[in-house]
């Protein structure tokens, strides 16, 4: 897949690897961003070589500085509308991916940059990492999810002490309210997020890919429709496993 500069998309043993991929700028989300996030999701959710993803940031200095400031708020209003549009579909597409997906974040992961990492299913920082949610600063709430997803994965006071006051926290912080899943040096970033890819491939993807959707669906229903989702998840796993003679 060629053709994009807002990002990298490489592919390597069953792994996808999306770079966000404008150092100069942080690697702050424009338009272009969106657009080629919103297809590479879809064509990684697609791939069937694909099993696991890595989303990472390009340059020492950060993951994600958040919206680009220099388009944000100031777009004029067809530019407006279709970054409407594109971030509720980014986001969803985000949300959709069946595989799992792994944020490796380093240096400021900010704004739509933490949103972009809470899509994500597991989170590894940088023991540089810094998080923060500027939107209250600027006179807004946020726009790409954060004010759903940051409380369902950190409660409820330490989401509305970050969306409200601003504060950013550094990677000891996130650790300690569950924002990320663990801290590592930031020479081994990367490597480290390629160790939990190859123990996630050593599994079957299916099964891999079931647990996902039990998980993360089940999170948005009742306990009783979510064992009802689990029990449905694991019948037809095992139809697939006689089927093919497992
Ligand atoms: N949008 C567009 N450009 C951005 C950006 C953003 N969100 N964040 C950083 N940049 C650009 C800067 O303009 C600068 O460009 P330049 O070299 O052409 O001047 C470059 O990235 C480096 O940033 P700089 O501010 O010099 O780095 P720093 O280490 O001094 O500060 C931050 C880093 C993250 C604290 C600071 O850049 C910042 O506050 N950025 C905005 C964060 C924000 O409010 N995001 C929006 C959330 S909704």
């Amino acid at each position: 897949m060629s053709g994009y500069e807002a990002i990298i998309y490489e592919k390597n043993d069953r792994t996808g690897y999306i770079t966000l991929n404008r150092p100069k700028a942080l690697n702050a989300y424009n338009l272009r961003m969106r657009d080629e996030l919103y297809e590479v999701l879809g064509a990684v959710n697609d791939d069937t070589d694909i099993e696991v993803v890595v989303l990472k940031g390009a340059g020492e200095k950060a993951f994600c500085a958040g919206a680009d400031l220099t388009e944000f708020l100031t777009a004029p209003p067809p530019v407006f509308a279709r970054q409407a549009r594109f971030e509720r579909d980014v986001w969803g597409r985000f949300l959709n991916v069946k595989k799992p997906v792994i944020a490796a974040l380093h240096g400021y992961v900010l704004g739509s940059g933490i949103e972009m990492a809470l899509c994500c299913d597991i989170r590894l920082a940088a023991d540089d990492a810094h998080f923060g949610l500027p939107e209250p600063g600027l006179g807004i709430i946020p726009a790409a999810g954060g004010s759903q997803t940051l409380p369902r994965i950190v409660g409820v006071a330490p989401a509305l002490e970050m969306l409200m006051s601003g504060r950013w926290l550094n990677a000891d912080e996130a650790l300690r309210i569950k924002l990320v899943n663990r801290i590592v040096p930031r020479a081994e970033l990367l490597s480290e997020a390629e160790n939990i890819a190859e123990k996630i491939k050593a599994n079957n993807p299916v099964v891999v890919r079931y647990t996902k959707q039990a998980v993360v669906r089940g999170l948005d229903l009742t306990l009783e429709a979510g064992l009802e989702l689990e029990s449905r998840l694991g019948r037809r796993l095992m139809a697939l496993a006689k089927d093919s003679g497992v």
